[in-house]
């Protein structure tokens, strides 16, 4: 299989007002497939953000860069779809005309329809006219996603998309994210910090350590698909679950700077 997206030597630091800079990603190499769906996974601050909204070019590399269909990236493109952690629709806006925003290019008749055939998609057909402040938190996000499925976008770039749900909701939320991808074969990278949601939607998890953030695995989610109610149950799963945890409980540690009073705990 082709590499849809390659992010390359790719590091990024910021200006510290004193001292050094501070370096948040460290040499990150990641291949992306076409069609794939791969979860990028870390503790909090690690720079889960600051890596997709390089890829979303709302950012710029130190050094190392980003190619997508062989073209290096050097800022924002329809070619990505983004959905952000935080509810960012207009809430002056309808939920079409927050979904036709996006697709501000196109003619005004195409525009509609585009819009519409993707509320439909999120099942939010009956609510085109109501206003984010109408809609619950859950159907707030599926207006984002439809948006960004609109622009047809080759890749879809989302940071942690249901980080503000609860489980229930979020529960349906991923089980209809995997239906529009299955259904359209998207090429998905999907923030999160949620190790159970990692295994359940992707087909690789990119570990990532913190401070610098590099990556610290990359884990092949050997899970059949579809990835039915009940997934978590399963032996496979737990064994998956156990090993990612185990990854990530060890940068928890490290992050926190609580090696020696943990190590303290265990002496016999
Ligand atoms: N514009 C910026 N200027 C300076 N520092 C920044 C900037 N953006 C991010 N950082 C720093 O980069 C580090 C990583 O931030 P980032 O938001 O990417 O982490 P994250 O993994 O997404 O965390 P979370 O899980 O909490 O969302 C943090 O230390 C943060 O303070
Ligand atoms: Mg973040």
């Amino acid at each position: 299989m082709s590499d849809l997206l390659v992010i390359d030597h790719l590091s990024k630091s910021f200006p510290k007002k004193k001292s050094d800079n501070l370096l948040v990603l460290d040499d990150i190499n990641v291949h992306l497939a076409e069609g794939e769906f791969m979860a990028l996974l870390g503790a909090s601050g690690c720079g889960k953000s600051t890596l997709l909204r390089i890829v979303a070019g709302l950012e710029q590399p130190t050094s190392g860069g980003v190619w997508l269909d062989g073209h290096e990236l050097v800022g924002p493109g329809r070619d990505r779809g983004m959905v952000f952690q935080a509810y960012t629709l207009y809430p002056w806006l309808s939920a079409l005309k927050n979904v036709e925003f996006a697709l501000s290019d196109r003619p005004a008749r195409e525009r509609t329809d585009t819009a519409r055939e993707y509320l439909d998609v999120v099942g939010l057909a009956e609510f085109a006219d109501h206003y984010p402040s109408q809609l619950s938190g859950g159907m707030q996000q599926r207006v984002a996603i439809a948006r960004a499925l609109a622009l047809r976008p080759r890749i879809l770039l989302m940071d942690e998309p249901f980080g503000a749900l609860d489980a229930q909701t979020r529960g349906v939320m991923q089980e209809l994210l995997l239906s529009i991808w299955e259904r359209d074969r998207l090429s998905v990278l999907f923030v999160t910090h949620d190790v159970e949601e990692s295994l359940i939607l992707s087909d690789r998890v990119c570990v990532l350590a913190s401070r610098p953030g590099r990556v610290k695995e990359i884990v092949e989610v050997t899970l059949p698909r579809p990835r039915m109610f009940g997934l978590q149950d399963t032996v496979e799963f737990r064994d998956l679950k156990h090993h990612v945890h185990s990854l990530i409980h060890d940068e928890a540690v490290r992050a926190t700077g609580l090696e020696a009073v943990l190590a303290r705990g265990k002496r016999p």
